[in-house]
């Protein structure tokens, strides 16, 4: 069942009593679906190419990046060029940490500068929080370590919520590298405050102790399932070699037509990205249009931090 979206913009039934956006873990379900709506909005926005939206102009983002993205990156700038804001972008490589300068003072730095709200990825956890901290503008985490990846989830949500009507009872199964990924861990917060349930496949070295609903059989990980997440393996956030090599990983978890089959007979493929075809993901089923809701998952991407870019900024606009 499709969402029907509203044309008009849906201000007066959205409240974000929050300053930032750092985690799922802070959004109840009730503001979950609120940002949900508002994103739809902007669904029907974005598909329209003419209709251009002034509602943040004058304000400026800054994107700091200090891990590599581009789905997460790209989506911010666009979402908020799209409503009228300037964007400016900075990398780790290219910024005075390069010499020797400590975050904090480059958190202060930019302060000083007085930006209107900050996107922040950075590999170590609570970076996103010591960012708000410092900074006297709204920000958002755009991926802190293995925490938390907030608008990833949000966005998981939305293609979700439009393929199924509601998240309420339907399986979702995510598959690989739980233990590294702030996805896998944002996306369960949400899942299971938006009443879906959530199932965990993938080695057991990939699985955190105690997960419960966890299992490294990939048919009992898969059964029931409405949705299947795949996640990529976090090479660079190991501590040590794991024991099977890419080969082996895609014999045994590697999503094919073969192992979907354990899923429920309709079951939809999701993959935040980036993607390792043959790895944890078979190229026929990336591709599959009756199946894959990827490309979906990077539109939904852009709607959804326009809705946060939105929200956020309404008290300075
Ligand atoms: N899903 C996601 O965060 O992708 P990027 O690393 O490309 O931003």
């Amino acid at each position: 069942m499709q969402v029907v979206a509203t044309q008009k913009r849906p201000v007066s039934k959205i409240m974000i009593p929050h300053h930032d956006i750092l985690g799922i873990e802070h959004l109840t379900a009730d503001e979950i679906s609120s940002i949900l709506d508002l994103a739809e909005y902007y669904v029907v926005q974005n598909r329209r190419k003419s209709q251009t939206n002034a509602l943040l102009k004058g304000l400026v983002l800054v994107n700091l990046f200090l891990e590599n993205s581009t789905r997460t990156r790209l989506s911010f700038e666009m979402a908020a060029k799209r409503l009228g804001a300037d964007v400016i972008n900075m990398t780790g490589e290219g910024s005075s940490m390069k010499k020797g300068e400590s975050f904090a003072d480059t958190l202060k730095a930019i302060n000083a500068m007085l930006p209107d709200i900050m996107v922040i990825r950075h590999a170590e956890e609570g970076s996103a929080q010591k960012a708000a901290e410092i900074l006297d503008c709204p920000v958002i985490n755009g991926g802190d370590g293995t925490r938390e990846h907030p608008t990833q989830a949000l966005l998981d949500a939305l293609t979700l919520r439009r393929k199924f009507g509601s998240l309420e009872g339907i399986t979702v199964s995510i598959c690989g590298d739980i233990m590294h990924s702030r996805v896998a861990h944002s996306n369960a917060l949400l899942l299971k405050k938006m009443g879906a349930n959530v199932k965990f496949t993938g080695p057991a070295e990939l699985l955190p102790q105690g997960l419960s609903n966890a299992t490294p059989d990939m048919e009992e990980g898969l059964k029931g399932a409405d949705a299947v997440m795949l996640l990529r393996i976090q090479k660079e956030r190991l501590q040590k070699n794991l024991s099977f090599t890419e080969e082996q990983y895609f014999n045994a978890y590697g999503l094919t037509e073969e192992k979907l089959k354990f899923a429920h007979k309709d079951a939809v493929v999701m993959h935040p990205g980036p993607m390792n075809r043959g790895v944890e993901i078979d190229a026929a089923i990336a591709d599959d249009p009756n199946r894959s809701l990827i490309t979906l998952q990077v539109e939904m991407g852009v709607a959804v931090r326009m809705a946060c870019l939105d929200l956020l900024t309404r008290k300075v606009r």
